[in-house]
């Protein structure tokens, strides 16, 4: 479970939250997309939860610790169970695609073994079952940037599935793909978010996706907290308070 209480993100030098009092509540099992327009700080958001942005006060409740008295040593190894999709796909080009799905086993290994690149057996059997399970088993010596947009978003996932993730957060992570792709990518994320009975909250500027796909959507407008409900209740009206 993850919950926060009256959490609020003040950006320096900022005269707004971006995020304002949030209280929220948010169970394993539930597929939360989240709405909002440009600036309504959905990606504050995101980045709070896995503390990639730090917050300015309230509390940040998950599984039972509250995120915001931790050590950034104790938030690393919580960080390595919440995995982060991102609109960019943050993987590294030049490498291959194995080698790129493997740098998400990193946070859990020392820091010599990554840096010479040793990996076990166990660790590349993993990587392996990973790129089968997101269809690019076949493409595991490719470079990454012979790939499509679609593709390295799917490596993007292979990397988050050898992280053992709990929480999966995703920031945009289609808002670079064509529909068809983008509805594809959606499609594996639910898959195996239902597969290994995660807590996934994306991003999403897409309203007909998040409704397809989503168990509970919420919004934000100007850091506050708008909506939180059913995908059939964000109607014409909602959508029109959402993004107007
Ligand atoms: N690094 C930053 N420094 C200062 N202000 C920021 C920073 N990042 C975002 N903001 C501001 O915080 C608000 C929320 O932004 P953001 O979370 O990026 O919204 P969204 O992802 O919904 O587009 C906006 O007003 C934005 O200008
Ligand atoms: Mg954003």
């Amino acid at each position: 479970m993850l919950m926060t209480e009256g959490l609020v993100v003040r950006y320096p030098k900022s005269k707004e939250n971006a995020i304002d009092q949030l209280n929220l509540t948010l169970e394993k099992g539930e597929f939360v997309c989240v709405l909002g327009k440009s600036g309504a700080g959905k990606s504050t958001f995101i980045r709070s939860i896995n503390r990639l942005q730090l917050s300015t006060s309230g509390l940040i409740n998950w599984e039972g610790t509250d995120l915001t008295k931790l050590s950034e040593g104790k938030m690393r190894h919580i960080r390595s169970e919440m995995v982060m999709i991102f609109q960019h796909f943050n993987l590294i080009p030049r490498m291959t695609v194995f080698q790129n799905t493997l740098t998400g086993a990193f946070g859990r290994r020392p820091s010599y073994k990554n840096l010479l690149g040793i990996f076990s057996e166990e660790e590349k059997q993993r990587g392996y079952l990973a790129l089968e399970e997101v269809g690019l088993a076949k493409y595991a010596d490719k470079r990454v940037e012979a790939l499509s947009g679609g593709q390295k978003q799917r490596v993007g996932i292979a990397r988050a599935l050898l992280q053992d993730p709990k929480l999966l957060l995703g920031d945009e992570p289609v808002a670079s793909l064509d529909p068809s792709t983008s509805r594809r990518i959606f499609q594996l994320m639910k898959r195996i978010h239902e597969e290994r009975g995660l807590l996934s909250i994306i991003n999403v500027h897409d309203v007909e996706l998040a409704k397809e796909f989503a168990t509970r959507i919420i919004a934000f407008r100007d850091g506050r907290l708008i909506f939180d409900g059913k995908p059939e209740e964000v109607d014409e009206r909602m959508f029109a308070k959402i993004y107007q």
